[in-house]
Order: C-alpha cells, then structure tokens, then sequence
C-alpha cells in the first residue's frame, strides 16, 4: 500500500511521526498537561474534521466557503499567470477549487498537508478535474520549514492558508509562522489567509461543543491515536471534553478531562492523573481585523484587502510579501 501512496507524492518527509512518541511524552509529563493540536490529523482526525465542518454550530467553514464563492474573482486578482497556488494544511481541497476555478492560469497547485490519505485521494481528484494543472502533493508538516518542489521552484508562488489554522498557533508562532511562509514564497508573494474572528461567547462555545459530539470525538480521538500508535493504554470513556471561550485571552481552548485518579502508561511510561486534571490538546485563537492586519505587518507583510462575510464572523485577508 506505501509504494503507490508515496509515488504521488512530490515530496516525501524524512521519517514522518518520529517525533510523535517524543512530543507525547513530553506533553503529558509538563505541568500542566498538554498536547499538541498538530496530532489531532490520522486518517480518523482528518475524516472527524472534515465532520464537523458540516455541523451546523461549526460556522467557520460555511462563513468562509461563502466569502470564496462571492469574492473569488477578486481573490484570483493576486494571483499572477503561470504561477504556483501553495495551500498549506489543504484537507479536502474543497476551498481551493473555487480558487482554481476562478484563477484559470495557475500553472502549478501544492496541497501540504500531514495527512497523506486525504492528501492523496485529492490530488488525484484535481489531476483528474484539472488536467492541464500540474498538482505537486507535499506529504509535510507545513509548522516546520519544508522545501516546495524542484517543478514549482522557478514560478511565483501565491500561498492559500484558510480555516482559520493560523488561530491554532500561539501569537509569537503564527508571527513566525508568517515570517516563514514569507520567505518560502518569496518577493513579492501574496498570501491568502482565513482568519476566525472575535464575537458573541455563545456562538463561539456552540461551534465547539457541537450537540451531535463530533469535537469531542475528535478531541478523545487524540488519546485513540496514542493508544494505536504509541502502545497506550487510555481508557477513553474515563476522559471527557471540555471546550470553553476564554475572553481575556480570545481564544477556545480544549482539553481532556480525567473523570477520575488513574494511571495510564503510554511508550513504556507511567503517567497519573488527579480526578480533573486537565491535558490542554489546543487553542483556537480569534483575531479581530484591526488585530491580525497588525500581526501580518509586524511579521513582514502588507495588507492588501480584507473580505468577511455577510454576518462578519470570519474573515479573509491578501497579504503581499516585500522582504525586508
Ligand atoms: C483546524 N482548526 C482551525 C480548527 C479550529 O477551529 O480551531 C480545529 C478544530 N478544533 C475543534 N474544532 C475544530
């Protein structure tokens, strides 16, 4: 099964998950708890995120593919002929093909993304859609510096940063981020980004505590997959979700809950919990405009327009990069 997989890939990452057990065991021996958000994406994450962006308390998406579908023309202003559209984090493609659509001379299209399955399935789709389009899949995961492939190297390159994935990072690592991304892309780049914004604690709560469960499967699926891949013995019905908006810091932040004392060995070691202790899986970070625009020029880019949707809950800025 690795053979094919890995020959559609136009770039394979040195020995993907290594740092997993690493990060693991780091994370649950911290005070306080903690795990990084990057681990939530195997193949059952990424079909549970795919989940929940149909939820109907999970507007994000929606406001975001409404904001593609009328501003798209627009969008496509930025993006040179003959260029390369990098998407980072790209799941399901479903955004970037109203890009493509509306940007018919885009030469070349590279989904990075950590999720090889999706990855794959997808670009196979857009070969087929797009025949004309060269489609250069990145297996990597995009918060470490990658290398874009030899094929794309020599084009302008526009980048593609939307769901909001940017507001998983903390301030100082989505600056870093953007830095990063700036110099990958190169001069004169732009950037397309989606960013969620500050509003109403109810509607933000909602999107996070869906009633049919979907983020707190994805939120235990984490402990599944420690259990799947790093011999864990996590007992999932003796952890619970937990998701709240925290206002001082605009963020949602999610953890997992231990119902009660236990021990749970994970890679050979023993970790305890205290009943309530808490392991903090991730934030979610909320920008208003005024906000992230001061962020992208303190990370060395300039805006260049903003689009939110109609009831203004997410938001989508161009960003261009003069290197300075
Ligand atoms: C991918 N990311 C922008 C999502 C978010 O909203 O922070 C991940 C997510 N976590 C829980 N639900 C969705």
């Amino acid at each position: 099964m690795a053979a094919p997989i890995q020959a559609a890939l136009a770039y394979e990452p040195a020995e993907a998950g290594s740092s997993f057990a690493h990060d693991v065991i780091a994370g649950l021996t911290a005070r306080p708890k903690q795990l990084p958000p990057k681990y939530f994406y195997d193949e059952i994450g990424a079909q549970l995120f795919e989940d929940i962006t149909a939820s109907p308390e999970y507007y994000l998406t929606r406001c975001e593919l409404q904001i593609l579908g009328e501003r798209a023309p627009e969008i496509a202003r930025f993006f040179p002929a003959d260029s390369a559209l990098i998407e980072f984090g790209s799941g399901s493609s479903r955004k970037v093909r109203i890009l493509l659509a509306a940007a018919p001379t885009i030469a070349a299209y590279v989904p990075v993304d950590i999720s090889s399955q999706m990855l794959v399935q997808e670009a196979e789709a857009l070969r087929r859609d797009y025949p004309r389009l060269a489609v250069l899949a990145v297996e990597a995961d995009f918060t470490q510096p990658f290398s874009l492939p030899a094929a794309a190297a020599g084009m302008a390159h526009t980048g593609f940063f939307p769901g909001s994935t940017i507001g998983n990072f903390e301030p100082h690592e989505a600056s870093s981020f953007l830095r990063h991304a700036g110099r990958m892309l190169g001069r004169g780049a732009a950037l397309i980004i989606g960013v969620d914004l500050v509003k109403d604690a109810g509607i933000l709560n909602a999107a996070y505590n869906d009633a049919a469960g979907l983020t707190a499967k994805f939120n235990l699926n984490l402990l599944g997959r420690i259990n799947r891949e790093l011999n864990g013995d996590f007992e999932l019905e003796n952890f619970g979700h937990r998701a709240f908006y925290n206002r001082e810091r605009h963020r949602i932040e999610m953890h997992l809950v231990s119902k009660k004392r236990q021990k749970v060995s994970v890679a050979g070691r023993t970790v305890e919990f205290r009943t309530g202790e808490t392991i903090h899986t991730e934030n979610s970070y909320k920008y208003t405009l005024e906000y992230f625009a001061a962020l992208a020029r303190g990370s060395g880019w300039t805006p260049a327009a903003t689009w939110t949707d109609a009831g203004a809950n997410f938001s989508i800025h161009a960003l261009t990069f003069e290197d300075r």
